[in-house]
């Protein structure tokens, strides 16, 4: 069982969730490794994809609709998992409804599940126009991403592919069990 976590992140945060993602599938027994959904030329060596991004005015990062479009036969093929991160500070977390686009691309790809999560606002990594905006919304600085529930719903994912691989491990050695696994094997690239 190899999987795919790919992310888009334009300061960063949302990457560093999908390291944590992928770790946790590690230590959870499942191999993975994280890629930028614009190096992932093709899904054909992975079994499922956790496909996240960063939110932006309301979207998703377009490279992350363009990983989208470019793979979704393939991804229909297989268990999918979506999340987005952005939401910052505590009374300014939006709901799944607030992301239609999101929500379109679970439809489109039959994803097991879309999950939001809280980001992180660092201005001094903003550029002008970033700055102005998140003056304008009132957003406040910090990180307000919450590991545990980052590392829960990773181990949720775990269990339902371990669950799922079950007959085939019980029916011998499956191809999954010539990959290798262990952490050191979760690679950002
Ligand atoms: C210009 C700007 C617009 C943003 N718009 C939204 C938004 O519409 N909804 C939201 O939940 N978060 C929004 N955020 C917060 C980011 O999604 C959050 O900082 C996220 O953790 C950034 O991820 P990244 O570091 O991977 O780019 C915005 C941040 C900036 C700077």
């Amino acid at each position: 069982m190899y999987v795919l976590v790919a992310v888009a992140s334009r300061h960063g945060s949302t990457r560093e969730i999908a390291i944590a993602i992928a770790h946790e599938l590690q230590v959870s027994g499942v191999d993975a490794e994280v890629r930028h959904v614009e190096d992932v030329p093709d899904l054909d060596r992975y079994d499922a994809v956790v496909l996240g991004s960063a939110i932006y005015m309301g979207n998703w990062e377009s490279a992350a609709n363009g990983f989208v479009q470019r793979h979704q036969s393939r991804m229909l093929t297989m268990p999918v998992w979506l999340f987005s991160s952005g939401p910052v500070g505590n009374d300014n977390r939006p709901g799944q409804g607030d992301l239609p686009k999101v929500v379109e691309i679970a439809q489109l790809t039959h994803a097991r599940g879309h999950q939001l999560f809280a980001g992180k606002l660092d201005r001094h990594a903003l550029n002008l126009g970033e700055r102005l905006v998140v003056k304008l919304v009132h957003a406040p600085d910090g990180d307000f991403r919450d590991w545990s529930a980052i590392r829960a719903w990773a181990d949720g994912i775990a269990a339902a592919l371990k669950a799922a691989a079950l007959p085939a491990v019980a029916g011998g050695l499956s191809s999954d069990s010539a990959r290798p696994s262990g952490y050191g094997s979760a690679y950002f690239g």
